[in-house]
């Protein structure tokens, strides 16, 4: 078996996903930089490689079961099991980031295809994988905009962000993250749901006041969480947040 540990992340070629598989490759990790387009995942790994990082391209879109399967097989083959999963892919689509009155059907279904049902699709692919390792993590990428907690509160600062589709769909993901914690409890799987903070990249044109490194520093604790570490929580870094 290969001994150094192999982490996918999706959505890896830009934004605070490649700069999370930028910081595992740091740890030692083998990174499958997870990508729906060919040119911007090679791309991508390619930079990795390039500063001296074992990095490998994996066509996945998470929409698409076709590709997650493929993607599958290929680390079976390849690797033969998975460390790390971060279900990162996300979206916050201009048409569904509108007030709830005003929300089309579509809108907000094409949201939960990727941030929801996209994890569950790709977490249930590599869950096989996941239960060969010896204390495989998984973190999903989720926001403090899912917490209902904050969002409810008329004082703090995220209770004017009423975005239905993108905020419901991250407190579905802390859900869905809390039942497969609770599945995998008896397991050497930690899962946990991570708040990058508000970050600058192409899902908030830029307007998000912390960097990258900032974002993805939130999230690659939860990779690394040694045995005694907490599964089925939600937290920035290692802060909890509430759900
Ligand atoms: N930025 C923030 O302030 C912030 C705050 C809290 C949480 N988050 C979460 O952090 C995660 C990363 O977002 P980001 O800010 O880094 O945004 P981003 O720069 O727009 O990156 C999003 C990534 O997801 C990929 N993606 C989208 N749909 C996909 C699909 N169907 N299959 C595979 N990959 C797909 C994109 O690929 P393409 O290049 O092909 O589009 C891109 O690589 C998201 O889950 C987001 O909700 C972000």
């Amino acid at each position: 078996m290969n001994e150094k540990r192999i982490a996918l992340v999706t959505g890896a070629n830009k934004g605070i996903g490649f700069e999370v598989a930028r910081m595992l490759g740091r740890e030692g990790m083998t990174v499958l930089v997870g990508a729906r387009s060919e040119e911007r995942g090679e791309k991508a790994a390619a930079e990795l490689t390039g500063d001296g990082l074992d990095a490998r391209f994996v066509r996945l879109d998470v929409t698409d079961d076709e590709t997650i399967e493929a993607a599958a097989k290929w680390i079976e083959t390849e690797f033969g099991r998975l460390d790390v999963l971060v279900n990162n892919a996300g979206i916050a689509p201009a048409e569904a980031s509108v007030s709830p009155s005003e929300l089309a059907v579509a809108a907000l279904r094409m949201t939960y295809e990727t941030n929801v049902f996209g994890v569950v699709a790709v977490t249930n692919a590599m869950l096989p994988l996941l239960r060969r390792a010896d204390a495989a993590r998984i973190v999903n990428v989720s926001s403090e905009l899912g917490s209902i907690t904050l969002l409810s509160d008329p004082d703090g600062v995220y209770y004017p962000f009423n975005l239905l589709a993108y905020n419901s769909s991250k407190t579905a993901l802390n859900g869905i993250t809390l039942s497969y914690a609770k599945e995998l409890a008896d397991t050497g799987i930690k899962v946990n749901a991570a708040n990058p903070g508000y970050t600058a990249t192409d899902l908030n044109a830029h307007t998000g006041f912390q960097t990258v490194e900032q974002g993805a520093g939130f999230v690659v604790p939860l990779a690394l969480l040694p045995e005694d570490g907490p599964s089925g929580g939600f937290f920035t870094g290692t802060e909890p947040l509430p759900w």
